[in-house]
């Protein structure tokens, strides 16, 4: 779709009062390119979405890199922990699939300088229990800093730990932090959800649809993952989420223009 074609579907949204849904790539153009390799990041970088969606986690030598799981395992041609691991040895570890062969981890440094120039925002994961423990997200700040994006608005913290986006709070108060609930997490009163004082919510769509009355609660902003039919892409934005995470980036950018 280009760029025209969305914006006519803001303007679209817009005259009929309704807010305009944020499209995050999730794991990159995870649906059509390996997760979080270069080229499912850079095929969603092209898209005319709000932004996309990465995990991250810490090597043995400290490193932050952009990996979903603890181990390479189901990933890569490799295996082992992340955390028992150099980056050395996990950069040679090739995630890509048949179809496309030769992707190698990024590290957050590296998705950070492709990213920068593009204009989305970036919805970076500190995965949580790791190795590191609270280092990560004091390594995640300095590289935010290394690169001067430590307040830039088109950041924003996202994990499943409150502990997380409390150290956030602290480390980088300016930046956006959401909270992402777990799916058995049920009706949690006021005071649990708001625990680390979040600037966002975040469930999944199991969860959503289990309890559509959550969306938008205590008056924060709702990110949704992971929703890849069109459908629910509909369901979710006439029932207010605010960001939409899916690994069909192309299918919700055709689900928003009707
Ligand atoms: O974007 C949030 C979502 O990614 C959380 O679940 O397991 O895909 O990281 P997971
Ligand atoms: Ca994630």
């Amino acid at each position: 779709m280009s760029v025209e074609l969305q914006l006519d579907a803001q303007v679209k949204a817009d005259r009929e009062g309704r807010p305009t849904l944020k499209i995050v790539a999730h794991r990159g153009y995870s649906g059509k390119y390996p997760e979080l390799s270069p080229l499912a990041f850079e095929k969603a970088l092209e898209l005319p979405i709000h932004g996309i969606e990465c995990d991250v986690r810490m090597t043995r030598d400290g490193k932050v890199v952009v990996n979903h799981d603890a181990t390479l395992d189901r990933t890569s041609n490799r295996n082992g922990k992340v955390s028992a691991l150099d980056w050395a040895e996990i950069k040679l570890a090739d995630i890509g699939s048949d179809k496309h062969p030769k992707q190698y981890p990024m590290l957050l440094d590296e998705l950070l300088e492709m990213w920068e120039p593009s204009g989305q925002h970036i919805y970076i994961e500190t995965k949580h229990p790791g190795a590191g423990g609270d280092i990560l997200e004091e390594q995640v700040v300095l590289r935010l800093r290394y690169a001067g994006l430590a307040d830039d608005p088109r950041i924003h913290i996202i994990s499943f730990a409150h502990r997380a986006i409390r150290r956030m709070k602290s480390l980088a108060p300016d930046l956006d932090r959401i909270y992402l609930r777990r799916d058995w997490q049920r009706h949690l009163k006021k005071a649990e959800l708001l625990l680390s004082e979040p600037t966002g919510l975040g469930m999944s769509l199991l969860r959503g649809k289990l309890q559509p009355d959550a969306i938008g609660a205590h008056g924060l902003p709702t990110y949704m993952w992971t929703i890849d039919k069109t459908e629910d892409m509909k369901w979710a934005w006439a029932n207010g989420v605010d960001i939409l995470a899916t690994n069909q980036p192309e299918v919700a950018l055709h689900a928003i223009q009707m």
